[in-house]
């Protein structure tokens, strides 16, 4: 059964429309998307700024400055989408994995504007709610249809590397993940050793794109028989070549070290996402998290003919609340409704949604 599940219960007179709201890491945001695809406004309050200071994030700044943001921008999402709480259908809101003083923030808002306003809460995984970024409608999206299953889904962000098999909505084979650093950290690491600003991965990127991804050949992990992933090894390859280079008088080359770096990076991603794809007979290949943003990566998915990738949008890789509530949705109508008391899961894996 592919189809979109259909309504258990409530409003099945009009488009279901669910404020998200997401607070896991270092975004404060919040929208109202209908049906789980159109996004009648999406607010996203990045406090990047504020964490490149301590070259990434620091969790209590970013909990108090959740705590500045969120309502104005709750206000500012129900405002662009020309609509009140009492439009509303109910509120999606991360309730992990992310870092827990963050998450606490989200959901507190979350339990008080349900409350006040008599609307159901469902608490969302954000990696389910990433991949969920796919179904969402753009101008910008890679693919004019919708994903197939069996889909193979490759997250990447800064606190994950995942693989995974989705067989139906809302249904996750775990294939493997990250042992060590995930991509998205390892792009923030590396960016650090050379000298680039936070978030790591969009300076890397920059860097890379005057640079000789063959100047330098870092170790690739393929880790054999297994579906999972490492990049501590090649960061510390980076670091060896970077204190080797440093003993010269010669300018460090942050150009080529970032193309190589990164080059490496999306070796691995690729080319282990389309062995499992083969191997596991998927119809498409599905790409999300900010890692996802990454054109090197982007272009080395589309190049392969074998598969439809699709990759969302530049503005919904990175973190969301849009994709809150198109996850929100399938949730919705599968029937799940959450108690007040609900609590934050800061290390809750895909695995166990199903
Ligand atoms: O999904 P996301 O916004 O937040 C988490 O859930 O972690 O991902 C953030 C991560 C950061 O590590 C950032 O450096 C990385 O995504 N990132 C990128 C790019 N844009 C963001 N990595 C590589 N290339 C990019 N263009
Ligand atoms: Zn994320």
């Amino acid at each position: 059964m592919t189809d979109t599940p259909q309504p258990k219960s409530d409003s099945l007179d009009g488009p279901i429309r669910l404020l998200g709201i997401e607070t896991s890491c270092d975004e404060t945001a919040a929208s109202v998307v209908e049906g789980g695809r159109k996004i009648l406004s999406n607010i996203v309050a990045s406090q990047a700024d504020i964490h490149a200071q301590y070259g990434g994030i620091y969790p209590e700044v970013a909990s108090r400055q959740h705590v500045i943001t969120i309502y104005p921008i709750v206000e500012q999402a129900l405002q662009q989408a020309h609509l009140t709480l009492e439009d509303l259908d109910g509120i999606a809101v991360t309730r992990g994995p992310g870092l827990s003083g963050s998450l606490v923030v989200g959901l507190n808002t979350a339990k008080g504007i349900a409350l006040a306003n008599e609307l159901p809460i469902i608490g969302i995984n954000h990696l389910e709610a990433h991949i969920y970024s796919a179904w969402l409608d753009s101008p910008d999206r890679s693919v004019e249809r919708d994903p197939e299953f069996p889909l193979l889904a490759l997250i990447v962000s800064g606190g994950h590397t995942e693989l995974a098999l989705m067989t139906d909505h809302l249904e996750y084979q775990r294939l493997g993940g990250t042992l060590d650093d995930a991509a998205g950290e390892a792009f923030d690491k590396v960016a650090r050793l050379l000298g680039l600003a936070y978030p790591g991965g969009p300076a890397i990127e920059l860097a890379a794109e005057g640079g000789n991804e063959r100047a330098f050949s870092f170790p690739r992990a393929w880790l054999e028989d297994s579906w999972d992933f490492s990049f501590s090894g090649l960061k510390t390859a980076v670091l060896r070549e970077v204190r080797r280079l440093e003993e010269t008088d010669l300018p460090l080359p942050v150009n080529d070290l970032a193309a190589s770096f990164q080059a490496a990076v999306v070796d691995v991603l690729v080319n282990k996402t389309l062995s499992a794809a083969r191997e596991f007979s998927a119809k498409d290949i599905l790409i999300a998290g900010g890692v996802s943003a990454n054109q090197a990566l982007r272009q080395n998915f589309h190049d392969n003919p074998e598969f439809t990738v699709h990759i969302p949008p530049l503005e919904l890789c990175t973190d969301n609340a849009a994709m809150i509530s198109g996850a929100g949705y399938y949730r919705y109508i599968d029937g799940q409704r959450d108690d007040l008391n609900i609590d934050a899961l800061p290390n809750w894996p895909l695995s166990e949604l199903t």
